[in-house]
């Protein structure tokens, strides 16, 4: 039998219900955080990363399917596994349609739901590749791209996943560092043990030492039982300090300790436990500005920083936008139960034209808006302009653009002159004959620039 090392996620608004599945759930090995609403379990998605969320489809407030519908935005591979009361029937079938993993009947038999959460798991997360003998790709199988830029950093990633070393991930926000972190642990020698992100920026100062480092009963007021924290949590796998610019300065000190001597204390404790974990680091920040301004531990930095990989925003590998969009497309088109076949040209050069300051992320929510609204297999162009809402680089030919770049430059050089050729001319290093003809070619006349007479050239 193997170990079951996975971490879930419990939503149920039952407090008995919740305590008997934790303890069965604890029985078999797994991890087992849980959350009592809708809200409460997304605000934990925030913070911690299950592998797999089992969850009451009737809850207070939003219910497990607008549970599953949120999750599904923002976490598309976690599984979701629904428990519904005997008799609704009807909800459990949408919710497989929609894409939910599979769903329980309550009262359920606990073998029964042991099984489906361990082929939900296997089923979710490829094999390593220390287990498939080093040749699969499959640790970067959820990385769509065609662009040599990104291929340059995942071969980078590999090989940087093969050592101990501290990866520091940058680059736009929705660039995927997030992404590239779990694949640089699924590519290491540490893929059978967890990976755990902790978004830094999301959490309380007050809570952030003891959700890292652990607390002991007693530590402080609410501190009711010892409590591991996420160090001693990603034991033998991969810690990720995501938005590790956010860290308050006293606990950057703290974490530099632990670093160095490979320790965590839990609060209130006073045993040093020794810690096995692989560090990798993402900002969107400017860490240098933050140094420079003191908000940043310059020693800490170089602790973490031991390699940095950079991904381009995706303005800059444009080449990847029409793979993505159709990777999204055919993912959200199962989600939305809609039969859509692809992009009108139009749509896609306009997809592929846009500014994207919100990198892939942005690009998967204007996907999914389309995806929404689309009444039609093809998604005509207009749905796109509707979801990008800012208007599009314009791409010009390359004749266009000299075209437009000469006039600019001539109306330019005749302001200056105050529509005197002869001087414009000149500072074009072009004689007169040759700049009239330039001049006829735009349609511009002298007088159009000659401060008495000023209209629009
Ligand atoms: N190359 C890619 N292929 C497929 N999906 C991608 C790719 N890059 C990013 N994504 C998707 O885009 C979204 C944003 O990625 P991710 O969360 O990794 O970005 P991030 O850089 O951590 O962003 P932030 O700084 O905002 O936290 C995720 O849903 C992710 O699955
Ligand atoms: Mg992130």
């Amino acid at each position: 039998m193997t170990q079951n090392t996975a971490h879930l996620l419990v939503v149920d608004d039952d407090a008995d219900m919740l305590r008997l599945l934790t303890m069965r759930l604890n029985a078999a090995g797994y991890k087992v955080s849980t959350a009592t609403s809708a809200e409460a379990a997304l605000n934990l998605l925030d913070i911690e990363r299950p592998q797999l969320v089992l969850s009451d489809v009737r809850l207070p407030g939003r219910d497990g399917l607008a549970l599953f519908d949120d999750i599904r935005a923002r976490h598309p591979s976690l599984p979701v596994i629904l428990l519904t009361a005997h008799g609704t029937i009807p909800d459990a079938v949408e919710a497989t349609e929609r894409g939910v993993f599979t769903y329980l009947t309550k009262p359920f038999d606990g073998k029964a739901l042991e099984g489906k959460i361990a082929q939900a798991l296997a089923l979710s997360s490829p094999p390593s590749p220390v287990q498939s003998g080093g040749k699969s790709d499959s640790w970067q199988a959820e990385i769509i791209s065609r662009s040599s830029r990104m291929a340059e950093t995942l071969a980078e990633a590999r090989l940087i996943a093969q050592s101990d070393a501290s990866v520091m991930l940058r680059g736009e926000s929705g660039t995927g560092k997030e992404m590239l972190a779990q694949a640089i642990h699924r590519a290491s020698a540490r893929a059978s043990h967890p990976f755990i992100a902790v978004n830094c920026g999301a959490i309380p100062e007050a809570l952030l030492e003891s959700e890292l480092f652990g607390h002991v009963k007693g530590a402080f007021t609410d501190a009711v039982a010892n409590h591991k924290g996420l160090f001693q949590a990603a034991e033998g796998g991969t810690l990720l300090l995501d938005e590790i610019g956010d860290m308050p300065l006293a606990l950057q000190v703290k974490l530099l300790r632990v670093l160095q001597e490979r320790v965590v204390r839990p609060l209130g404790s006073s045993q040093s436990i020794p810690v096995d974990v692989r560090i990798l680091s993402a900002t969107h920040k400017d860490l240098d500005a933050a140094m420079a301004d003191g908000q940043f531990r310059t020693d800490l930095y170089y602790r973490l920083n031991v390699v940095t990989l950079t991904l381009p925003p995706l303005s800059e590998r444009r080449e990847d936008i029409p793979l993505l969009a159709n990777h999204f497309l055919v993912k959200l088109a199962a989600k939305y139960s809609k039969r859509l076949s692809g992009f009108a040209p139009e749509a896609l050069k306009a997809l592929a034209t846009a500014a994207w300051p919100g990198n892939v992320r942005q690009l998967y929510n204007v996907v999914e808006q389309v995806c929404a609204l689309a009444t039609t297999p093809l998604i005509p162009l207009t749905l796109i302009q509707r979801a990008l809402r800012v208007p599009s680089i314009q791409v010009l030919t390359l004749a266009e653009a000299r075209q437009r770049f000469e006039r600019g430059y001539l109306v330019d050089l005749l302001k200056l002159t105050d529509g005197n050729v002869a001087d414009a001319a000149r500072l074009a290093d072009r004689n007169r004959t040759e700049f009239y003809r330039l001049m006829q070619k735009h349609g511009l006349t002298p007088g159009h620039f000659k401060p008495e007479t000023q209209g629009n050239p």
